[in-house]
């Protein structure tokens, strides 16, 4: 395994760490769970994603008792959650948004469903309209200093929000985001490489990146239909089958798909380890967040690190960036 710093903290997160998004409690029981931290962890892993909004913190409570059972040592880990969608279907107005009361109260629920004292980093889910932004500061500042988080950052929020986060801390002797959680992968790139320059140069932000094969579209197995059992056949997430596949925008990315596994095909590489060791390509990241529905889908992805050779090969590299 690599470790690289998030950002200029001094926290090393491994290059790759593993996340829980669709698949804790949907696809992965807590069983499964701990299996899959255990080789995780055996491989260097030494971050966990999750979020109050996964699965309505049912997520969170299947990694709590995965993590519980395994019985690792606390600071052999890393663990995060995330607030701003809520953790149940139809949130009241206070059980959502980044309020000092939200922000606060959806702390205090993620430590006990994920059964910790603290978390390691708390992320604002999405930028809210509603809540002034010194009041989210504020609010995880303080959170800080009660020693129930450590680190906490924002996702999929614009650089001018963040730079309005960053700027207010450092002017009232606050502590400042440290890390984004942005989408990042061969087929989204445009925020992560052009909009979040000038954050990265300036106020040298970390990074916690998702979807790494674009929610499995990178493996390729949606080029001839949606597979039985696969993310984009789910109850529950017709809205991601047609953003990834029927929809205008989800063809022209099935086309660029195409192209990508034509490219594996010629070289003969495995599209999925190439996808994934190909986000580690860009200095800016700090670890990527793999995603798996079983164990066999995990101890592939997590040889990630084995493919970055192959781009000592410029042709290879440079038809990626067509792609
Ligand atoms: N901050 C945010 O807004 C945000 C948003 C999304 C995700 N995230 C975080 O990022 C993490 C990773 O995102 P992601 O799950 O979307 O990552 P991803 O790597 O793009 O997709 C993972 C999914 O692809 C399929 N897959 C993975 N490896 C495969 C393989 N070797 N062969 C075939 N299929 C394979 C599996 O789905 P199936 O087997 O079900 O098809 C798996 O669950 C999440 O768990 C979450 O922690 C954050």
């Amino acid at each position: 395994m690599q470790y690289r710093n998030l950002g200029k903290s001094g926290l090393k997160v491994s290059a790759l760490s593993f996340g829980s998004w669709v698949t804790f409690h949907k696809q992965v029981d807590s069983k499964l769970a701990e299996r899959m931290f255990g080789m995780c962890l055996d491989a260097g892993v030494n971050f966990f994603d999750n979020a109050e909004g996964y699965e309505r913190g049912m997520s969170e409570s299947v990694m709590g008792e995965a993590l519980k059972s395994l019985g690792r040592s606390r600071d052999s880990y890393c663990v995060s959650s995330k607030v701003f969608f809520g953790a149940n279907d139809n949130p009241l107005p206070t059980q959502m948004g980044l309020s000092r009361k939200h922000v606060t109260e959806a702390c205090n629920q993620a430590l006990q469903r994920l059964q910790v004292d603290y978390l390691d980093l708390y992320f604002c889910h999405r930028a809210d309209p509603d809540t002034p932004i010194e009041e989210t500061v504020w609010a995880m500042h303080n959170l800080i200093t009660q020693g129930k988080i450590l680190y906490w950052g924002t996702s999929e929020w614009t650089a001018e929000e963040i730079k309005e986060a960053y700027e207010f801390a450092l002017a009232n002797n606050l502590t400042p985001p440290t890390m984004e959680q942005p989408q990042y992968n061969l087929l989204d790139r445009q925020r992560f490489e052009v909009e979040y320059n000038p954050i990265f140069e300036k106020y040298k932000m970390g990074t916690t990146t998702w979807s790494p094969l674009a929610s499995g579209a990178l493996t390729g197995k949606y080029l001839e239909g949606v597979p039985d059992g696969s993310r984009a056949s789910l109850k529950g997430y017709e809205w991601l089958r047609k953003h990834m596949i029927e929809s205008d925008r989800g063809q022209e990315r099935m086309n660029r798909v195409s192209k990508y596994i034509e490219i594996t095909k010629k070289y003969n590489l495995d599209p999925t380890k190439l996808a994934i060791a190909w986000c580690l390509l860009n200095k800016n990241v700090s670890t990527v967040i793999l995603g798996a529905s079983d164990m066999t889908q995990l101890e592939n992805n997590l040889k990630s690190l084995d493919y970055l050779k192959n781009f000592d090969d410029a042709d290879l590299t440079e038809a990626l960036r067509k792609v």
